[in-house]
């Protein structure tokens, strides 16, 4: 029947959009082939805005997530406010590791203190009888390389760091955490100086097998 036939042939068309997706997947593949850290101490001014950032922390959620619990959550440490804690943390350090040199203290306090930008990524941990605490700690982990991505997606450079300031149990209450609680990042954020330094990667002939 004719009028069948077009049917079939108009369902057959691609959907509108259909290039433009195909378009904007390249692109994505572009993009996660490309990521790559900038040293925290190459990023400068502009971080991300509060708005970018909240479109940041919102794909940054979007992370399997095993019953839904979110085992996650983020403190943003914008640079003003950052001086004050610093000092905190590293007096807390001081105390428990009389020995530290000062190389040892420094790099990450400077860090810290430098970056245009920093959203801690703490885990939260939960009694769950079908949800390992592992799976609930590997998806913090999607959710700092989700924050990677997204952040590289928008242009700017991101840096996942942790080092003793995310360690330093006696420093837990400084951050707020709880009992059940742990950072497992410390995401630097802001615009890379110069051109980022792109390191070797993975032989995948070496890490490929099959069985
Ligand atoms: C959980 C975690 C913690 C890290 N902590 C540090 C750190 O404290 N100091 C450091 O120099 N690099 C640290 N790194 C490595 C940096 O993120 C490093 O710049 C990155 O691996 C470079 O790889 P990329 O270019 O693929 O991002 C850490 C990586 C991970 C996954």
């Amino acid at each position: 029947m004719p009028g069948g036939r077009w049917i079939v042939l108009l369902s057959m068309l691609p959907v509108p959009g259909f290039f433009e997706t195909k378009a904007n997947m390249s692109n994505a593949l572009e993009l996660l082939k490309t990521r790559s850290s900038p040293k925290a101490q190459d990023l400068v001014a502009p971080a991300p805005s509060e708005e970018q950032l909240h479109e940041i922390l919102t794909i940054a959620t979007r992370v399997p997530d095993h019953g839904m619990m979110m085992p996650w959550r983020f403190i943003v440490h914008p640079k003003e406010t950052r001086a004050a804690l610093v000092e905190k943390l590293v007096a807390n350090f001081r105390r428990g590791n009389p020995n530290a040199t000062e190389a040892e203290v420094d790099k990450p306090r400077l860090r810290f203190t430098d970056s245009p930008l920093i959203v801690t990524v703490v885990s939260k941990i939960a009694p769950n009888p079908k949800v390992p605490e592992i799976e609930q700690l590997l998806s913090a982990g999607a959710v700092c390389m989700n924050l990677l991505n997204a952040a590289h997606a928008m242009g700017f450079g991101a840096n996942w760091l942790t080092g003793w300031v995310a360690f330093d149990k006696s420093s837990k209450e400084l951050f707020g955490l709880g009992d059940n609680e742990q950072i497992v990042g410390f995401i630097h954020l802001g615009t890379p100086k110069g051109d980022v330094f792109q390191r070797r990667r993975p032989d995948l002939s070496q890490l490929v097998s099959k069985l």
